[in-house]
């Protein structure tokens, strides 16, 4: 009797944790028929992909500042010109070459949204 009530508690606690991760897949990164354009859902991690090798916290590779948060990515866009450098064709960041375009469109979109943190 004591195993059946535990069983009755695994699946318990099995069904929570279902219900709990629904939840959490409600934000669909990337999708661009998704309204939850947002630096937690999906910028995020398009800057961790792309810039924070040299734009960490420390800076590597002589970029001048960090990119690993919010307000640093924010501060970046208003004071930093990284729209400008991200569609720059002389002098792009990556310094390695543009990122596609459909990428650089969503970070436009987000800031045209006001840079919504989640
Ligand atoms: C290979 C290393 C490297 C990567 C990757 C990189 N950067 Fe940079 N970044 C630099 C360096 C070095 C500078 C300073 C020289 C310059 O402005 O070109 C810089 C400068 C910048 C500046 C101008 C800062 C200022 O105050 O003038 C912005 C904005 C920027 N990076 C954004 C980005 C973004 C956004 C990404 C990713 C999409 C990125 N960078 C990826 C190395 C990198």
């Amino acid at each position: 009797m004591k195993k059946l009530l535990s069983i009755f508690v695994f699946i318990g606690l099995l069904l929570t944790s279902c219900s709990s991760s629904d939840d959490g897949g409600e934000i669909i990164i990337d999708d661009p028929n998704s309204n939850e354009l947002t630096y937690v859902g999906t910028i995020r991690s398009i800057i961790n992909s792309n810039c924070t090798s040299c734009h960490g916290n420390p800076p590597t590779n002589n970029a001048p500042m960090p990119l690993t948060t919010y307000s640093e990515v924010r501060g970046a866009v208003e004071t930093r010109n990284l729209l400008g450098r991200i569609n720059s064709s002389t002098n792009p960041m990556p310094p390695t070459g543009q990122l596609p375009s459909g990428t650089r469109q969503l970070i436009e979109d987000w800031v045209d949204l006001g840079m919504p943190e989640n």
